[in-house]
């Protein structure tokens, strides 16, 4: 598919179908966020695939956001790993300490997984609407592994549709400066 299509092609799904996704789609998606460029190329992301009925619980126990999906994978990042500042900078009069690339690269991970997931004909909703404890709590996760968001993905139910926000895209003019 054309870059573009795709990328039109994806909406934020809510309700999803029984139906598990496949072995190989998954691994695809895997295989889609290894390639994903990080910082420095220190691929500080570490991601847990919940597809287990008492896995798909626990996130459920923890957010609404996961709604109904078969498949969850929550996004993390090993934040010391990430690549950041050696020194102080300032950014417009905010002291930025030490600044830590942990969440782009968690985000650019979870984009290719989305895009990935789309090309195979999933539904994803990217999430990040979830207290942070709420899932420490619920997850036994390593030292030092932060979750950044979570990525729901399956089948779209028959009566999911796009919400009217999926409609409204701002023109270009209003966020593009050409110098
Ligand atoms: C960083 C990020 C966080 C988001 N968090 C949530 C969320 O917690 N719950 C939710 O229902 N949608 C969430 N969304 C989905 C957005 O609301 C959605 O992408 C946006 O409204 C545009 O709609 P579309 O994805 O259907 O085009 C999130 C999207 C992004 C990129």
């Amino acid at each position: 598919m054309d870059f573009l299509d795709l990328a039109r092609t994806r909406w934020s799904v809510r309700d999803y179908d029984a139906r598990p996704v496949e072995q190989e789609k998954i691994d695809r998606i895997l295989e889609a966020a290894r390639l994903a460029p990080t910082g420095a190329n220190r691929q500080p992301q570490r991601l847990f695939v919940l597809k287990s009925d008492e896995a798909l619980a626990t996130v459920r126990s923890a957010t609404r956001m996961a709604f109904n999906a078969p498949l969850v994978i929550l996004v993390c990042a090993k934040v010391d790993e990430a690549w950041h500042n050696k020194r102080e900078t300032v950014m417009r009069g905010t002291t930025c300490d030490m600044y830590n690339v942990a969440e782009m690269d968690a985000s650019i991970v979870c984009d290719h997984m989305q895009l990935a997931a789309t090309e195979l004909g999933l539904g994803t909703l990217w999430v990040r609407g979830y207290d942070t404890q709420a899932l420490l709590d619920a997850f036994d996760l390593p030292e030092g592994v932060v979750p950044m968001c979570l990525l729901d993905v399956g089948y779209p139910s028959e009566t999911a549709r796009p919400a009217s926000l999926h409609f409204e895209r701002k023109p270009l003019e209003e966020t593009v400066v050409v110098m």
